[in-house]
């Protein structure tokens, strides 16, 4: 199960559990948080293809990260080989570590000219995105896809097959279809059938793992090499840490609410010494919504945080509220919110 070093395509990882790819979410300050706790990869969130190689300033700044987040991957979304390969280069040029294509967006903008999801429609083409990538750079190319387009077209394990003659590294596969978007339950058995249809390439298992335990059974129902954890990293960066704790037998560390403060205090000092007053205002409040979200009694704080007019005032609410009113629940934990 746990891994530790993990080894990935010549590279030597802290351990193969991985913090995902979130659009929209897995920031700088984002990734500031979760690397503290030492996972085996973070991810950046993906970028688009075309954006990247016409130098898009906005494409740059989410890649942006500081020499502790190593190691660290970047993301490719888009469908074009040629493109890819330039792509490619760039990244490795700006000192990644590891470069994962894109095959599982679902959003119709971007599956609609067949990035995204919209390859596994295609799956000669991820091969041939791949090769071009694996072609042009020494780091190594992984590719991150879903069960299939719908229940009808299951056909993860068949790319597992491609990718790993193209030479990927690795495979990662969510195991929802993208007519599924991110509803229902991951159903592991694809992660299972994706271990079994690889010869030698580790097959990454990823869906539905909001806790230490989930891990566990996730490893246990697929056999997978290693795991991928998405929303269950926010408003919790320490989950990498108590996963590893759980697995390799250590006790569990009781985090309490002043714990919580202290991370949510520090993740909220990243946000503001890397954005501009008013996306950092519009950040806190996100962010603070899923620290807050499994805490009962703080509903009243989440709504004074999402009506603070400035820095100062957020800052000024968190010290006057009265942390010991609170606790965890964990029915109202972030692992059940629907995206
Ligand atoms: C807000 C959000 C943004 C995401 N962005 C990306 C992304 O940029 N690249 C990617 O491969 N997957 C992305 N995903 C998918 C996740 O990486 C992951 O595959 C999915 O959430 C399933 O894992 P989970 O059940 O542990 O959350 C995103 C998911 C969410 C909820």
């Amino acid at each position: 199960m746990i891994r530790k070093p993990f080894s990935l395509g010549g590279l030597t990882l802290p351990s193969n559990l991985f913090c995902a790819p979130l659009a929209g979410c897995s920031d700088l300050p984002f990734r500031q948080m979760t690397s503290r706790y030492r996972p085996g990869m973070i991810y950046c969130e993906m970028v688009k293809i075309d954006a990247l190689v016409r130098h898009d300033p906005h494409t740059y700044r989410l890649l942006d990260y500081t020499k502790e987040l190593h190691p660290i991957g970047a993301q490719l979304c888009g469908s074009k080989p040629k493109l890819a390969k330039e792509a490619a280069r760039i990244l490795e040029d700006l000192g990644f570590d590891l470069i994962d294509l894109n095959c599982g967006c679902p959003v119709d903008k971007v599956t609609k000219d067949g990035s995204g999801s919209g390859l596994l429609r295609n799956p000669a083409q991820i091969g041939e995105i791949l090769s071009e990538m694996i072609d042009a750079v020494s780091i190594p190319v992984t590719v991150k896809i879903r069960a299939g387009w719908d229940d009808g077209s299951i056909n993860a394990p068949e790319i597992v097959r491609i990718a790993e003659s193209a030479g990927a590294s690795a495979l990662t596969v969510h195991a929802r279809t993208r007519e599924q978007g991110y509803k229902g339950p991951a159903n592991w058995d694809h992660i299972r059938a994706c271990k079994q249809a690889s010869r030698n390439m580790p097959i990454i298992g990823n869906g539905d793992v909001f806790d230490a335990e989930s891990a566990e059974k996730l490893f246990l129902h697929s056999g997978c090499d290693g795991i991928l954890v998405a929303r269950g990293t926010m408003g919790q960066p320490w989950i990498i840490e108590d996963i590893e704790r759980h697995l390799l037998g250590l006790p569990k560390i009781e985090r309490t609410v002043l714990d919580l403060r202290r991370v949510l205090l520090d993740h909220f000092q990243h946000i503001t010494a890397y954005q501009s007053e008013k996306q950092a205002l519009l950040d806190m409040r996100r962010v603070g919504c899923w620290y807050l979200k499994p805490c009962v009694g703080a509903k009243q704080l989440r709504m004074q945080i999402n009506q603070a007019a400035s820095l100062d005032d957020v800052f000024s609410l968190l010290d006057a509220f009265d942390w010991t009113s609170i606790h965890f629940s964990q029915e109202a934990s972030f692992a059940s919110t629907n995206f």
